[in-house]
């Protein structure tokens, strides 16, 4: 059954981790009622949530899917690239043992869920603030028997790898040019976020449908044209906290 593991938004998200945004103050209700509708959205494309223990304490906490990557054959825990983040990993790794044997990303290795886009067989990982080229050695030690490559790819103008390029279908991507080389993927078709939606690359698609923040209406008519029914939500609050859609669950299908 496809589950989306989720985790409750902290009161304290208005102090989480900034990279390449300045700070703007987040409304929390609101913020929690975003999240409320993202979890809708992800039941509505099919997903049973399951939420992780709470962790109030901790900014970023609702950002999961930097805190762990699901393969079938196994799931990595991660090592976080902020300091403050690290503590969130343990929680997860305690749902995810129920789902898949886990390996572990250790010192000196540090890596956020959000750099890791997987395509088939091929695994590629942004180097980025968060990640660094210790933990793509061991990510690539811990795949490795089971056929998976793995290449480590530059990320440096936007926070990981995934803000910058999304999967949209096996064979088709949407990507940011000006934040990522779209060479670096020639074996796939792209097109490219719409210039006024630098953000767009952030979306989840599943069968016929694709979740895309309302803010960004050029992605949504691009989407549909694909042939996708799109459920639009409001994430002004997540994206002040430099969050795409994806950062908010581990989807584990
Ligand atoms: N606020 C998301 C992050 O920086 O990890």
């Amino acid at each position: 059954m496809p589950t989306a593991l989720t985790r409750a938004i902290s009161p304290l998200l208005g102090e989480c981790e900034l990279t390449h945004l300045h700070r703007a103050e987040i409304d929390i209700k609101k913020a929690q009622k975003q999240h409320g509708d993202y979890e809708k959205a992800l039941e509505k494309m099919g997903y049973t949530i399951r939420r992780v223990a709470d962790a109030p304490h901790l900014p970023d906490g609702v950002f999961i899917e930097d805190t762990a990557v699901v393969f079938p054959e196994l799931s990595i825990i991660t090592r976080p690239g902020a300091e403050s983040r690290r503590p969130e990993t343990e929680s997860v790794a305690v749902v995810l043992s129920k789902y898949r044997n886990l390996k572990t990303i250790t010192y000196p290795g540090t890596l956020d869920g959000g750099d890791v886009l997987t395509l088939g067989n091929q695994v590629f990982i942004g180097i980025s603030k968060r990640t660094n080229s210790e933990a793509i050695q061991q990510f690539s030690d811990f795949l490795k028997p089971y056929g998976y490559s793995v290449k480590g790819v530059p990320v440096t103008k936007c926070l990981h790898l995934k803000t910058a390029i999304a999967v949209i279908e096996d064979d088709l991507l949407l990507i940011n040019p000006e934040w990522i080389d779209e060479s670096l993927f020639p074996s796939h078709q792209y097109d490219f976020v719409h210039t006024t939606e630098p953000y767009g690359a952030n979306v989840i698609c599943k069968d016929n449908l694709a979740l895309c923040p309302k803010a960004f209406p050029k992605t949504a008519d691009w989407l549909r044209k694909k042939g996708y029914d799109v459920i639009l939500i409001d994430q002004s609050e997540m994206a002040k906290a430099e969050a795409g859609l994806t950062c908010s669950s581990i989807l584990i299908d």
